[in-house]
């Protein structure tokens, strides 16, 4: 797995007044994936930006976006997201009532699906619908905030995740207090994207930020 390991920034922790630059920039600094959050107050306890905000960003960069939506009820929405130009739309077990039927949704619109996983959601949540899902995320923070710290229990996680999926084509992402000093550990564990959103955007260098994650985790994978 060496030198596979993708960096998906969150945009979570860039500045809001220069999104469309913020994004830009941090394409150019190396990103592979744009990380979008997307929360709506009441699944979580915070609010950022929707659809529209979105398509906005669509022009800044190729990048794939991967749009993790914190939002419920999801499905009603899932058409807005692919259409702004999501390619990767991630839900949560817990915002819907037929986790099957959403990632259907997701697929028969012609994107990749992922499913989030809670600090305290097993991963059972997952098992029955490995072949409709893309990417399994798992939460290292409880949603809702950036700037939370690492619950170390994740890398544990990441390796029952990679040990359930076999030899399933579905990436492993993790999300929340990601950092150099555990980038080598959630490799090592079956990690194959990682989000960052203070990490990045906190130091002022992104592309230096971005491959210290690389680079860590290049040498725990
Ligand atoms: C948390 C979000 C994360 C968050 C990560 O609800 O899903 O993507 O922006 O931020 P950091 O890397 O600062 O924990
Ligand atoms: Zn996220």
């Amino acid at each position: 797995m060496a030198g596979k390991t993708l960096i998906a920034p969150s945009m979570l922790a860039s500045d809001f007044a220069r999104l469309g630059e913020e994004v830009a920039a941090i394409d150019a600094a190396g990103a592979d994936w744009i990380h979008l959050d997307v929360m709506d107050g009441h699944f979580v306890p915070n609010l950022s930006f929707g659809p529209p905000v979105i398509a906005a960003l669509r022009r800044y960069t190729k990048k794939p976006f991967d749009v993790h939506l914190m939002i419920a009820p999801v499905d009603p929405f899932l058409a807005a997201f692919a259409d702004a130009g999501a390619d990767i739309i991630t839900v949560h077990p817990e915002a819907g009532p037929h986790l099957h039927r959403t990632l259907q949704t997701i697929r028969g619109l012609g994107r990749k699906s992922g499913v989030a996983l809670n600090p305290a959601t097993p991963i059972n949540a997952v098992r029955h619908v490995l072949d409709l899902t893309d990417l399994i995320l798992v939460m290292s923070v409880n949603p809702g905030f950036g700037g939370q710290a690492f619950i170390p229990g994740a890398i544990d996680k990441v390796k029952a995740v990679r040990a359930l999926i076999g030899d399933r084509d579905i990436r492993v992402e993790v999300d929340g207090g990601v950092a150099p000093d555990n980038a080598g550990a959630l490799a090592a564990a079956g990690a194959d994207v990682l989000v960052a959103g203070s990490s990045v955007f906190r130091g002022g260098d992104y592309a230096a930020m971005i491959a210290a994650l690389r680079n860590a985790a290049d040498v725990g994978s």
